[in-house]
């Protein structure tokens, strides 16, 4: 089969290299791809939100499946143009993609379905959100309703940071029209789990656990990035607390978005909060996380494209997925001034010095003039390693980035260990 992958980052890599190991695959492209996943896929210049040309591109070159990744392709309707063209496509269409699209979209369908969440309300007008940030008082959390590259939340310790925030968002437009509208909720305290789970419209198969590194700095200190790290299994999530999370938050998500006529098809995403009231929804993304997948898919130990077509076809009650034992870990390495300012175009060194059953997965790379690999973006490799338990996996990882280096480059030294 002709498959192409739709993305460009970290992610992508992941998927890409999982499925080019399916027997069943035999040509792999990814539009727009980066330099390491060149090493796997052959790589599409077309940009991911280029929906037309998209189309026009699979459609000319006789694609079979279409994998779309990023969340912006997704919430443009990517999923449903290919439909309409003709060509099966993984990934959630444009009305159920909007659980990530729109918070307070997700957040009216948890109310209506009673899924446990953060108590909230929504905004469009600035003077209504200042008296009930004012009302409700500190610690409180203000988002931006659409997308925002992750960047569009604050948890703010104070009143007056909580007012500044929703002024940058309504008032300054910040984040463009995604922050004309804001939701403020209620701050959830406790440790955030990732569960990612494949669903084919009603059934929903868990993947493992993981655990994400959103900090830019040690002890979870810095600004929000798009991730530094991640491992899985989490530790936290045993198995009292997966049964009550499949229970009370995946099968109703599923089964309300079916109900609403929103069946969902890919992967959703859920950002969890284990609170002591009993774990919560954080966010709902629709699509795999960055960088949770690269572990995640490290230890998958079935054919990718099966599950991907059991997705498609409603079949995913019947599927194969197995995982490895052990555990799995991914370090970020990242520009340095990441994610405010950075340099790019930095030649990358060691690269062939990494043990051989680390896999470096390429988020933001570029081939240089010799064939080089260059530095191109925020976010820069993602060096995953798999160990017997958690411990082992985090040592391997960080022992496979150790010949690694570029100019200013920048990594967290404690993935795994808070
Ligand atoms: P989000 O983009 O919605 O995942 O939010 C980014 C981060 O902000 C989350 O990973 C949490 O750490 C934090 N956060 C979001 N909502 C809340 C909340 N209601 N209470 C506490 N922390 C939150
Ligand atoms: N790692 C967070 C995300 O993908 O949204």
């Amino acid at each position: 089969m002709k498959v192409l992958v739709v993305g460009g980052g970290g992610r992508e890599h992941a998927i890409c290299w999982k499925l080019a190991q399916s027997p069943r695959v035999t040509q792999l492209y990814c539009a727009p791809g980066n330099a390491g996943i060149a090493q796997v896929a052959q790589c599409v210049p077309i940009k991911a939100t280029d929906v037309e040309e998209m189309v026009k591109w699979a459609r000319e070159n006789t694609i079979d499946f279409v994998m779309v990744a990023p969340d912006d392709p997704l919430a443009l309707g990517m999923v449903d143009a290919l439909e309409a063209a003709g060509i099966p496509a993984f990934g959630p269409r444009k009305n159920a993609a909007i659980i990530e699209a729109s918070k307070a979209f997700s957040k009216e369908l948890m109310k209506k379905y009673h899924i446990p969440t953060a108590r909230y309300e929504t905004f469009t007008d600035l003077g209504s959100a200042l008296r009930y940030i004012e009302e409700q008082g500190a610690p409180i959390v203000v988002k931006a309703d659409g997308l925002a590259l992750g960047k569009g939340v604050v948890v703010a310790s104070t009143v007056e940071e909580a007012q500044k925030a929703a002024r940058e968002m309504m008032e300054d437009k910040k984040f463009g029209e995604s922050g004309s509208t804001v939701v403020i909720e209620e701050c959830m305290v406790g440790p955030e789990v990732t569960v990612l789970a494949f669903c084919d419209g009603e059934h929903l198969v868990p993947m493992l656990s993981s655990q994400d590194h959103k900090r830019a700095y040690d002890g979870n200190q810095g600004p929000n990035t798009g991730g530094m790290g991640a491992f899985c299994p989490s530790p936290k999530y045993t198995p009292a607390v997966a049964k009550e999370c499949m229970e009370k938050i995946f099968l109703p998500t599923v089964a309300a978005l079916k109900a609403e006529g929103r069946p969902f098809k890919g992967v959703i995403y859920f950002g969890l909060m284990l609170t002591k009231d009993g774990p919560k929804v954080v966010e709902y993304n629709a699509r795999f996380g960055d960088p949770e997948t690269q572990p995640i898919l490290s230890m998958l130990d079935s054919d990718l494209l099966d599950i991907f077509e059991a997705c498609v076809n409603g079949t995913l009650d019947q599927a194969d997925i197995r995982w490895k034992e052990g555990a799995a870990c991914c370090i970020v390495l990242a520009s340095g001034g990441y994610p405010v300012k950075y340099q790019s175009g930095y030649p990358i060194s060691g690269l062939d010095e990494v043990d051989k059953s680390a896999i470096v997965f390429h988020a933001g790379t570029k081939l240089g003039e010799h064939g080089e690999y260059l530095t191109a973006g925020g976010r820069v490799l993602g060096v995953t390693a798999r160990g017997t338990n958690l411990e082992e996996a985090i040592s391997n990882a960080y022992a496979a980035a150790r010949p690694i280096f570029f100019q200013d480059m920048h990594f967290r030294r404690d993935i795994g260990r808070v």
